[in-house]
């Protein structure tokens, strides 16, 4: 899959599908002369070079020549992998470098490179993993200091994916500060893409949002400490005019779940340049003499097939090279979880009876949610004291309920955070972020942790491991509901505090890390403040994540729908909620197109709601797993570009699809023909809709006939298509 053609001095990284093709030019830049379809035959994709321009000229001081490179390099305008930073090239560098002299000059040019089998471990960060990739490591050199950074390119034979990222050693006898470590660098020779991105807020998450990309400098970014509810790393570049189904779409996430920025800038050349990752903002690492610092990796996702297509990849790369749950693969219970029911207002016979009226919708895991532990009735109080509520709560009884009747059993944790009523903080006031200032910003009547000091997540480890090794729990919801205000920690000197935002991930993730490690057959999900940190650093650990406090269908028709061009349905925590704009059914069908499960009080549901959550509990046990876990997704109609969300999932083997259609507004009756995709053309299907039996071609060529009749408003339909 990945060449080095040493005469052209290119590599290529090919898989059949899609091609990408790096010059190490003259000068010794990394120049990327392709990137798009698979091509047969690279001999000619030099000439994508040039952009006009002036060739770079160097003034060497010694002999006074003023001289330019052989190959024409120009360094304003060339494609390139890793901008230096500090000389012509003022597009942005993805690296920058500060030595002792204070200088910003920073210039890394290649030196080697090695081609391995599979995807690079990464010691403290999430990553990519598979045995069906193959990775490039080219070894880059600062031009005058013994600073090395390479730069790591991993392609997979059975998906358009490419993962990058770059780590920067110190081979310098002083210390220097990495003031800039983006993931990745990728110019591309034209910009005529939209921008697609994620913005939006609490109960909002992931509104779809399209801009042209614009000259000069476009961002999408967080500053949060979290990936954040506000912009999410999940982005992608669509050729003008591109659809579901046409023209090239390339899109972006990383695996991180911290601050980070996704730049593109367009200069006088037309052309695109994107560095991605880290966020910059109040950010410098010390690397002393020998230390090396590993940025994040970026995925790439590429397309000339239309958006749809970019997305599954993405689907796919998550549930195959990104998720590490052992137990990923097995069927998922229905999950019931307490909070909407009841809040924090709950006691052991209050719970006991919501696991038995649970169990009549088909709940298969029980969660309990916050408020079972320290002095926690509400907001205000408890968080970082990790022990049972007794007073509250009798949990054995109630773990012991769950599993006499078959049930598994969660429970809630929100292990980086504490609030000042609480004996966490009565004891160690240092545990949490600030310089032990007289105001701190409190958010949800919680401050944040110091996670960057190891010793605090060792002391919220010791905690959850004496709470998991006394209690069997199956579940653990893990939560985070705030965002990062005073990035400063104590544990840390004044030169190290630009390290804090991301000594804060790494604290996530070393106990995250460390649990699922140790409780590989818990399944942990995430959570923040609904879907603030929905994004694949937490991914790699938690196959599901709460994808929004919001589960009203007019609001999360399209969150869901968004959510699910990045990321996969199986992975978007979906509960059927008792707000009253909607009824069950259609809470229930949208919930389907996610993990399924309920937040309710399950003591006042009507027989009839009851038979009809059952029913679509049933069908969740069905179908789930082969068609909406394992199958492939098509958006049929995005919700922010009419009247309708249609949504249709089809299982590998064609036998069987589910489709999910929703209308916002009410609406006469009309032409509504809905085309579906990814049948087999030659098989029989027999639809729910109106009973008939089609071929798949004509479902796909005629599509589904939804005309009759008026929609009232927020109704659905939800069809299942079976091979006959
Ligand atoms: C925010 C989450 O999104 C909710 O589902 C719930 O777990 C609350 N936190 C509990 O405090």
């Amino acid at each position: 899959m990945i060449t080095y053609h040493k005469d052209a001095r290119m590599f290529v990284l090919e898989n059949g599908s899609m091609g990408y093709a790096i010059y190490v030019n003259d000068a010794g830049y990394l120049e990327t002369v392709y990137f798009g379809r698979h091509m047969e035959d690279y001999t000619d994709v030099s000439c994508m070079r040039d952009a006009g321009g002036y060739a770079t000229a160097r003034y060497l001081v010694k002999s006074g020549a003023d001289v330019g490179y052989a190959d024409g390099f120009k360094a304003d305008c060339a494609p390139l992998e890793c901008s230096p930073h500090a000389l012509s090239d003022k597009r942005g560098a993805p690296l920058i470098v500060r030595d002792g002299s204070g200088s910003y000059v920073t210039d890394f040019r290649y030196d080697s490179y090695t081609i391995e089998e599979g995807a690079p471990d990464l010691e403290e960060l999430p990553h990519a993993h598979g045995e069906n990739a193959e990775t490039l490591d080219i070894l880059l050199k600062d031009r005058t200091r013994e600073l090395w950074a390479h730069l790591v390119l991993t392609i997979f034979a059975d998906k358009d994916v490419l993962v990058k990222s770059f780590s920067v050693e110190n081979g310098t006898d002083e210390a220097v500060r990495l003031t800039r470590a983006m993931s990745m660098q990728l110019d591309l020779p034209r910009a005529d893409y939209d921008l697609v991105h994620f913005r939006g807020r609490w109960g909002k998450e992931r509104d779809y949002t399209e801009n042209i990309v614009v000259d000069g400098v476009q961002e999408v970014s967080s500053n949060l400490g979290r990936s954040s509810a506000e912009e999410n790393p999940f982005v992608y570049l669509k050729e003008r005019h591109a659809t579901m189904e046409h023209g090239e779409v390339i899109g972006f996430n990383l695996i991180y779940s911290g601050n980070f920025k996704f730049r593109t800038f367009v200069g006088p050349f037309r052309g695109l340049h994107i560095t991605y990752g880290i966020n910059d903002e109040d950010f410098e690492w010390l690397l002393e003499p020998g230390d090396d610092f590993q940025t994040p990796q970026a995925v790439i996702a590429y397309s000339a097939e239309g958006v749809d297509k970019m997305s599954q990849t993405f689907h796919r790369f998550i549930r195959e090279n990104l998720m590490t749950y052992a137990k990923n693969e097995d069927y998922k219970p229905v999950l019931f979880n307490s909070w909407e029911g009841c809040y924090f207002n709950f006691d052991t016979d209050l719970i006991l009876s919501y696991l038995e009226d649970a169990c009549e919708i088909g709940a298969e895991l029980f969660v309990l949610d916050d408020g079972w532990f320290g002095a926690r009735d509400n907001d205000a109080a408890g968080l970082g004291d990790w022990q049972v509520n007794g007073k509250k709560i009798d949990l054995k009884r109630v773990i012991d309920a769950c599993h006499a009747k078959g049930v598994r059993f969660g429970i809630w944790f929100e292990p980086e955070m504490v609030n000042p009523d609480s004996d966490l903080f009565r004891a160690h006031p240092e545990y949490v972020l600030g310089w032990g200032e007289d105001e701190l910003s409190l958010m949800r009547h919680q401050l944040h942790l110091d996670f960057a000091n190891p010793a605090v997540v060792e002391a919220i480890y010791a905690q959850m491991s004496d709470f998991l090794q006394e209690y069997s729990v199956d579940y653990i919801k893990w939560d985070y509901n705030r965002t990062v205000a005073e990035h400063v920690s104590r544990a840390y000197p004044p030169e190290r505090q630009g390290e804090i935002y991301h000594r804060l991930v790494l604290g996530y993730y070393s106990l995250l890390g460390r649990l699922t490690r140790e409780y590989p057959d818990i399944m942990f999900e995430g959570c923040s403040s609904g879907g603030g940190r929905f994004d694949m650093g937490t991914l790699y650990y938690c196959p599901q994540i709460w994808c929004s406090d919001e589960s009203d269908p007019a609001q999360r028709m399209d969150i869901q729908f968004n959510t699910s061009l990045g990321y996969p349905l199986s992975a978007i925590g979906s509960h059927v909620n008792d707000s009253k704009v909607a009824p069950y059914a259609a809470k229930a069908a949208l919930a389907l197109f996610g993990t399924y499960g309920y937040e309710m009080n399950p003591n006042v549901l009507t027989e009839t709601e009851i038979s009809d959550l059952a029913a679509h509990a049933e069908l969740y046990r069905k179908y789930h797993r082969d068609i909406i876990e394992g199958g492939t997704l098509y958006h049929l109609r995005a919700p922010h570009e009419g009247n309708y969300m249609c949504m249709q999932c089809v299982s590998q083997d064609k036998s069987a699809s589910l489709v999910l259609f929703m209308n916002k507004l009410k609406e006469l009756e009309q032409f509504r023909f809905l085309k579906l995709r990814g049948l087999d053309a030659g098989k029989r299907y027999h639809n729910t809709l109106d009973g008939c039996v089609h071929t798949g071609e004509y479902y796909m060529r005629v599509g589904l006939n939804l005309s009759g009749g008026w929609l009232t408003e927020f109704s659905h339909k939800l069809i299942l298509l079976t091979e006959e």
